[in-house]
């Protein structure tokens, strides 16, 4: 979606104030190699060698392995998850610039975002308000039943919804809130015959999800008891992302424990809180996103998993192992022994013994190892060495040599192998994977550049190859001298490629009034794929000092192809016509 909030002066002073080299620089290290370009190990895909380039004089950067690319506003998107504007907001904190006001669009949009955010407060309090009232008896039952304490429902702003259609729906509108932004912030359902709403959550505790900025943005509310749907959680709303939002992190931000717990449900949370581990959060009620890994990721080094003690939850901890790997995050495992999930663990045995389990929480390495032990019987000779062969390609892939020295003399000693051939083991393991990794980064760009002509993106496919080349051609001389404008002939229309029309008429534009394009204004004007795709072209070298004639060769081979397609369809057409004369197929 693009997005026409900034003026573009704003976005050219954002981005010269911004030099992308120091701000890629501070994600990722930068060495000079060839040419006028910076190259780096790509943050956005794995890999050994650097294919991610930075031209300090375009102010863009380029991945030969994964294709992304753009401005430096869309680098700052794409490593902090931002949107658009967020990113903008960004950067401007970091070059110390005020934002400017938007205009009407943006202000819309941020309107509408208040009002649900007000919404969603003014709905936790009512929730709350309703606990404490006679008629949330239900539900402070239910608190006391799962010993919940008074000072967690405060902290935690823990509320009930009544049993009852319209007892937010109408509470709300009381305080003017419209019908329709009861529906956007998904607090009610429209009626079926038509007219009016009612309220999504009846006969339910209430969490209210809140984000690190401390903004009500959903809620999840639990059946008082047992029944289907056990939970009910806030649909996507403008302010709602599950994916990208966990349980109790408001809360858990501020821990001053040195990590993260991250437990499967809402009452284990609060539950953990209440034991005094206060750095404990949940997804919500999906298994581990990597954009909550990467929000996590910004608040700890540390993470524990604490996850539900059965087949789901082992299994739903081995993913989160694999997605915190790539962050960066030390990641330990906690085995609960004779309890369901924490907050069991935690009624039944005090928090004295969940200290301890964290304590005796092993590492992911150790964890994987023990997993897999658990697949083989270790009494068996042949069983006992295909063990040894899986263990030693887990700590094969440990980076660091003082690791896996390590996990390679437990293993030795537990399994009363040698350690010598253990270690032969690994580091066979070690080249195998390399040559794998290497080899697999070879066909990349073995692909990358037989598809070269070929957006990578399919909705951006070329429907005549050659015809684009050219026009990719033109797009860069025009973007490097606008100047080349003069008494050309060629029109967005003559493009095949709809995108390369819209980015040449752009720069036509420009060129009319003395205006460069800057990659950050691009920006703003096209999707993140559309992007990195003229990124890509932009980044294709232009010998300039032939320009005038590189530029009639292009437009020749653009209209040539042009005049081939529409001999093509005329031909077509013909033939056409001569099909109905003869009455074929009637
Ligand atoms: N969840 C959900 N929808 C469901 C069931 C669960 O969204 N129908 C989510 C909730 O966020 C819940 C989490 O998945 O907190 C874990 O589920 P579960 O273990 O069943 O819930 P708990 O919060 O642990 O509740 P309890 O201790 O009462 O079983
Ligand atoms: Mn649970």
């Amino acid at each position: 979606m693009p997005y026409v909030e900034f003026s573009e002066s704003f976005l050219q002073e954002l981005a010269d104030r911004n030099d992308i080299v120091d701000v890629v620089g501070s994600y990722v290290r930068l060495t000079k190699r060839s040419g006028a370009n910076l190259f780096g190990l790509c943050p956005f895909h794995n890999e050994k060698t650097p294919s991610f380039s930075v031209a300090p004089d375009r102010q863009i950067y380029h991945c030969f392995g994964c294709g992304k690319g753009g401005s430096v506003i869309s680098f700052i998107m794409e490593i902090e998850n931002l949107s658009f504007p967020d990113a903008v907001a960004f950067l401007a904190r970091r070059a110390g610039m005020e934002l400017p006001e938007g205009n009407s669009g943006d202000r819309e949009q941020s309107r509408q975002r208040e009002r649900l955010l007000a919404l969603n407060r003014e709905a936790a309090r009512f929730f709350f308000a309703e606990l404490t009232r006679p008629g949330g008896l239900p539900a402070q039952n239910y608190i006391r039943k799962r010993q919940i304490s008074l000072e967690m429902v405060k902290r935690f702003g823990l509320g009930f919804a009544p049993d009852n259609f319209y007892s937010l729906t109408n509470a709300m509108r009381a305080k003017g809130f419209t019908e329709q932004e009861l529906i956007t912030g998904g607090l009610a359902n429209a009626n079926k015959g038509g007219k009016g709403v009612h309220d999504v959550f009846r006969n339910r505790l209430m969490f209210p999800v809140i984000d690190i900025r401390g903004n009500v943005i959903g809620f999840s509310g639990r059946i008082l008891g047992d029944g289907e749907p056990k939970y009910l959680n806030s649909r996507e709303t403008p302010v709602f992302n599950k994916s990208r939002n966990l349980f109790g992190l408001n809360l858990a931000k501020k821990s001053k424990s040195g990590y993260l717990l991250l437990a499967e449900g809402n009452i284990d949370v609060v539950s953990l809180h209440q034991a005094g581990f206060d750095g404990a959060v949940a997804s919500l009620g999906t298994s581990l996103t990597p954009d909550q890994a990467r929000l996590i990721s910004r608040h700890t080094r540390e993470v524990v998993i604490a996850y539900d003690n059965d087949g789901a939850g082992q299994k739903a901890a081995q993913r989160a192992i694999g997605i915190f790997r790539d962050l960066d995050v030390s990641v330990r495992v906690l085995q609960m022994e004779g309890a369901k999930d924490p907050d069991e663990f935690i009624k039944a045995k005090g928090s004295d013994a969940f200290r301890a389990l964290i304590e005796a929480s092993k590492s992911d390495v150790e964890y994987r190892l023990r997993t897999a032990e658990g697949h083989y019987d270790l009494g068996d000779d042949e069983q006992k060495v295909a063990y040894l062969k899986e263990a030693a390609g887990i700590i094969a892939q440990l980076e660091s040599p003082v690791e896996r020295e390590v996990y390679a003399m437990r293993l030795a000693d537990r399994a009363g192998v040698d350690k010598a051939v253990l270690r032969d083991e690994i580091n066979r393991g070690r080249k195998k994977d390399y040559y794998r990794e290497k080899k697999k980064e070879d066909r990349d760009a073995a692909r990358s550049l037989s598809r070269s002509v070929q957006p990578r993106d399919r909705n951006l496919r070329y429907e005549n190859e050659r015809s684009a080349l050219a026009e990719e051609g033109v797009v860069r001389l025009m973007y490097c001298d606008p100047t080349l404008f003069e008494g050309v002939t060629l029109e967005p229309e003559d493009f095949s490629s709809p995108l390369l029309g819209r980015v040449y008429a752009l720069l036509r534009e420009r060129a009319a009034s003395h205006s460069g394009l800057s990659p950050a204004v691009l920006s703003g004007m096209f999707t993140p794929e559309e992007e990195a795709h003229i990124t890509e072209v932009l980044n294709k070298t232009e010998i300039l000092a032939n320009a005038k004639r590189a530029l009639a060769d292009y437009i020749g081979v653009i209209r040539s192809e042009q005049q081939a397609l529409t001999a093509q369809q005329d031909l077509r057409a013909f033939a056409a016509s001569q099909r109905n004369k003869k009455g074929y197929g009637g």
